[in-house]
């Protein structure tokens, strides 16, 4: 890791302010990224010279919709983006990493040791398969890892009733919300907004599909809402 500085990415000039207190956590993460994590194939070499805007700063601001001292679950986690970069930014949050891919959940595992984070653990699986017993999380993360429908399907039984789920979407994100907005009611989603937040620290702000998870469970199973929508 002597060689880390000539390998690391240019940091833009918001980028500390981001992390606060986190910041040496978040450098340390970047370097992980632009070496291990490049060498292991788990970011593209052409990844790197947009790491902090494309990836850490844009995975950081959608903390700016999570309360404080939530349970959070990000599912496909990939190298890490989001779940890894929202507990570095946010130490009151208590983070669960989901990823099946063991490749992928030993980089997670070595960071999380590196990086010295206390509030990430690191859970090998597919979001399905997650028992029962874990599923109380007040809010479920994801980016690029499914279409809405399939992600809804995933990511709601994990969340407690009341709690969110949060999809980093692209720009297209209303049109793919008006797709599946049955499927998503049927998973238990209600209330569900496009939101845009980092406005003032990337370049283009980034796009969260926000759904909550219905307070009581659906009965009858008949697709319908309990605000009577389907
Ligand atoms: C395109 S990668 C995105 C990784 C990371 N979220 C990112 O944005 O860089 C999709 C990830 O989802 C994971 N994945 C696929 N199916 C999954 C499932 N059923 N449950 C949890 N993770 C899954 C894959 O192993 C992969 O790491």
């Amino acid at each position: 890791m002597d060689d880390v500085s000539r390998e690391t990415p240019p940091v833009p000039d918001s980028a500390r302010g981001v992390f606060g207190v986190r910041w040496p956590q978040a450098q340390a993460y970047a370097d992980l990224l632009a070496t291990e994590g490049e060498l292991r194939g788990l970011i593209g070499p052409r990844e790197l010279p947009r790491l902090w805007q494309r990836h850490l700063l844009n995975c950081a601001v959608i903390t700016d919709l999570i309360a404080h001292g939530s349970r959070v679950a990000d599912i496909g986690s990939g190298a890490g983006l989001p779940g890894l970069v929202v507990a570095i930014r946010r130490p009151d949050l208590d983070v669960t990493l989901i990823e099946p891919m063991a490749r992928r959940t030993d980089f997670l595992g070595e960071a999380v040791d590196r990086l010295g984070l206390e509030n990430v653990r690191v859970l090998r699986g597919r979001a399905e398969e997650v028992p029962a017993t874990e599923a109380e999380f007040d809010v479920v993360t994801s980016r690029a890892v499914a279409p809405l429908d399939r992600l809804s399907r995933w990511s709601l039984p994990l969340v407690r009733a009341g709690g969110s789920m949060l999809a980093m979407k692209g720009s297209s994100a209303e049109e793919e919300v008006a797709e599946h907005a049955k499927a998503m009611r049927r998973a238990g989603a209600v209330e569900v907004e496009v939101s845009r937040v980092g406005m003032d620290v990337v370049e283009v702000p980034v796009t969260v599909v926000r759904a909550r998870k219905l307070d009581r469970p659906n009965s009858g199973g008949n697709g319908r809402a309990a605000d009577g929508r389907r």
